[in-house]
């Protein structure tokens, strides 16, 4: 499923980037500013339909220009007897007045659900602490985009109990309903929250044991433990959770127990892990978490793009090599940026096709290859 080609037309500094990834690492390297989280953004953004780094589309489109637009090739999966289809373009247009048309294989997708499908992506950046230090709501995207891609029955279930939620929610806010009402606009909503919350905890258990496995290859002395919060008291189910809290939901107008308030404990034994670690431990632990998602993908048969922003970010020498050493192992596309190359001197092994490209001013191109073993 790698990326054959890349075109990124009028995103933040890149007026025009076109470039033949390698299937496998492709390092990216070039002094502040020049462009290199950009280039990572625009792959986001074909996944996702949104950057990382703002939520306002007005502030990647290119200065002075009206839209961008991002193309890609996908390599097909290799299929055995029938040979190979071609390759799936797949391609998003930004707007300045926010319209956005995105496109797989030529056809106007429904749901951004559909980019997501056809490129999963996981993103290591500096920053990936937020996983930790952010709100609930940014643990729970990070564990919904596992279980989304572990359970296919999930999203239906994930819409239904949204919808049943919000026409609860807009039901207490009018105010002046019974209990009695309440209780029958929930019976879909326990259904489906229950649905969702099964999923979750069925996802997290297998996670879990890869999870440990990639934080002790990451540093064996790490000790940490997931745990999901499932938005309510675990000794109680979701109807009675929601029998005990009706009167207080119907005066406070909001629903204030069920999956939604749903979180993903990260612990050691001493605290919460952002309490507990360092910067650098915890940019170890967000990393396995995420390439312990992107692992368990794998094994289902599917594959992902690994994007590493700033691989050299609060990281030593010595976590640098793991982390790569990781990321190799799993045999998936990734882009790795540094404004160094001699910050991403792993050596990779001789079988795995490495390109390293220079950005410059929002100009890319393959590094000089003397300049490389200079250093
Ligand atoms: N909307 C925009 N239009 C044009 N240029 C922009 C826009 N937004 C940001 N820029 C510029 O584009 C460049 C984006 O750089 P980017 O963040 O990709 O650099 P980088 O190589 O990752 O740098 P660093 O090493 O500092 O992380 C910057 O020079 C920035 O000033
Ligand atoms: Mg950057």
């Amino acid at each position: 499923m790698p990326l054959q080609r890349l075109d990124i037309s009028q995103l933040r500094n890149l007026s025009k980037v076109q470039f033949k990834p390698s299937p496998h690492v492709n390092l990216i390297s070039g002094a502040n500013g020049s462009g290199k989280t950009s280039i990572l953004e625009a792959i986001h953004l074909l996944s996702l339909g949104r950057s990382f780094r703002s939520h306002k589309h007005k502030t990647y489109i290119q200065k002075e220009t009206s839209e961008c637009v991002i193309f890609a090739l996908i390599e097909p999966v290799q299929t055995t007897g029938l040979g190979l289809s071609s390759p799936q373009p797949i391609g998003l247009k930004r707007q300045l007045d926010g319209v956005l048309d995105a496109r797989l294989s030529g056809q106007k997708i429904q749901s951004l659900v559909e980019l997501t499908q056809a490129l999963p992506i996981q993103l290591i950046n500096p920053d990936a602490f937020r996983l930790l230090e952010g709100t609930p709501k940014i643990r729970r995207q990070f564990l919904d985009w596992g279980v989304f891609h572990h359970s296919p029955g999930f999203i239906n279930a994930w819409r239904g109990w949204q919808k049943a939620l919000k026409q609860r929610n807009s039901l207490l806010r009018r105010g002046k309903i019974s209990d009695n009402l309440l209780l029958a606009f929930d019976q879909e909503l326990i259904r489906l929250g229950s649905e969702v919350n099964q999923y979750r905890h069925d996802y997290l258990e297998s996670l879990i044991p890869v999870f440990k496995q990639v934080l002790s290859s990451l540093n064996a002395t790490l000790e940490v433990s997931l745990q999901l919060f499932q938005g309510w008291d675990a000794q109680k189910t979701l109807a009675q959770s929601l029998d005990a809290s009706r009167s207080r939901d119907i005066e406070s107008g909001y629903s204030n127990t069920g999956p939604q308030r749903a979180d993903l404990r990260v612990k050691t034994p001493t605290g919460d892990a952002l309490d507990a670690l360092s910067r650098g431990q915890q940019k170890l632990v967000v990393s396995a978490l995420k390439i312990a998602q992107g692992k368990l993908l794998i094994e289902s048969g599917r594959s992902l793009v690994f994007l590493v922003d700033d691989l050299p970010a609060e990281l030593d020498k010595e976590h640098r090599d793991k982390l790569c050493q990781l990321l190799e192992a799993l045999n998936s596309q990734i882009f790795i940026t540094s404004v160094g190359p001699e910050l991403m001197d792993y050596s990779w092994s001789e079988t795995i096709d490495v390109r390293h490209f220079e950005m410059k001013a929002g100009e890319l191109s393959h590094y000089p290859s003397d300049v490389l073993q200079e250093s």
